[in-house]
């Protein structure tokens, strides 16, 4: 497989040989081992027509750990401006040598339109609302930590369901793992048909939260909705939001898990986000692993230069 284009492609055997990766670079990152030549003389392009702090700098971040040379392309002063399409600007982009391109784009299946156009692998960084593959990984190989296992656990999302690639890349990543798989939200935010994936589907946020090990808190993604927003984000919160009286329906031990940005006081309460139980910044921290982990697969399938006389 050259390109990573959401976690409905991959196997239980690839996202455990991912995961498994992303351990080792975790201790890396804790430890501070050098791994500088793993990449050494590839280059990462991250190529962003949405606005991101996490998976962008992870992305280079991780790909400056291994070594790598990275550019990061920012769409507003480049000559997507002046009218480039996407094909064309990931043409533009490849025949440079590169070896892998991150991309985030509002359009369902923009990352896989451009895979098949350029010889460098391509990763999905989140496209539209279909699939945030990366953010998915992160959130296993956290619970993975956390919780030592993931088959047999319960994970319940929360909040916007509709327009959360997150949430899509999660339900397919972790049915595949084993995991049971709650949503909650209300009806005008759930897609239909999420039980023939395997999902169990609530709006009392109450009964979705009861037992669970861990609960994923989505922000309402107020960008992508085309009408007025039901409900308000005050009654979003009274009936979605997670705090500590929602959370103690939880299992004992259960986790609080985000994958950013946060609304404090919509889809968390101000203080529940600063607890032990939550697990935001461990998550951010998994993600440069992740994505460590996946370049280090990924730069040996790109064909960078191939075919150029
Ligand atoms: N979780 C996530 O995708 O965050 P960013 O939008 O900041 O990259």
């Amino acid at each position: 497989r050259k390109d990573l284009l959401g976690l409905r492609f991959l196997t239980t055997k690839e996202i455990e040989e991912i995961l498994n990766l992303a351990r080792d670079m975790k201790k890396s990152l804790v430890y501070k081992i050098d791994r500088t030549s793993t990449l050494k003389g590839k280059t990462l392009v991250t190529l962003f027509y949405e606005p991101s702090t996490r998976t962008r700098t992870s992305f280079e971040l991780a790909a400056k750990y291994l070594g790598a040379n990275v550019v990061c392309i920012e769409t507003a002063t480049s000559s997507v401006v002046k009218g480039e399409s996407l094909i064309d600007t990931a043409r533009t982009i490849d025949s440079m040598g590169v070896d892998m391109i991150a991309i985030r784009h509002p359009m369902t299946g923009a990352p896989g339109i451009i895979a098949r156009e350029v010889k460098a692998a391509v990763i999905n960084a989140g496209d539209g609302i279909n699939e945030h593959p990366t953010q998915a990984l992160l959130d296993m190989l956290t619970i993975l930590e956390k919780k030592g296992r993931l088959k047999g656990l319960t994970v319940t999302i929360v909040g916007d369901i509709l327009h959360s690639r997150v949430a899509r890349s999660n339900i397919f990543g972790m049915t595949k793992m084993g995991i049971n798989i709650r949503v909650a939200g209300p009806s005008t935010l759930i897609p239909p048909g999420l039980q023939n994936l395997g999902v169990e589907v609530y709006n009392d946020a109450d009964e979705a939260v009861k037992g669970a090990d861990v609960v994923m808190a989505l922000r309402i993604q107020l960008e992508r909705q085309k009408s007025g927003l039901f409900p308000s984000l005050g009654e979003f919160h009274r009936m979605y939001g997670i705090d500590d009286r929602r959370m103690r329906l939880a299992a004992d031990d259960a986790i609080l898990m985000h994958p950013g940005p946060m609304n404090r006081g919509v889809e968390v309460s101000y203080e529940i986000a600063d607890e032990r139980i939550c697990t935001a910044d461990e998550q951010v921290t998994s993600g440069v692993a992740v994505r460590m982990a996946l370049l280090t697969l990924l730069s040996e399938r790109s064909a960078a230069y191939e075919n150029i006389v």
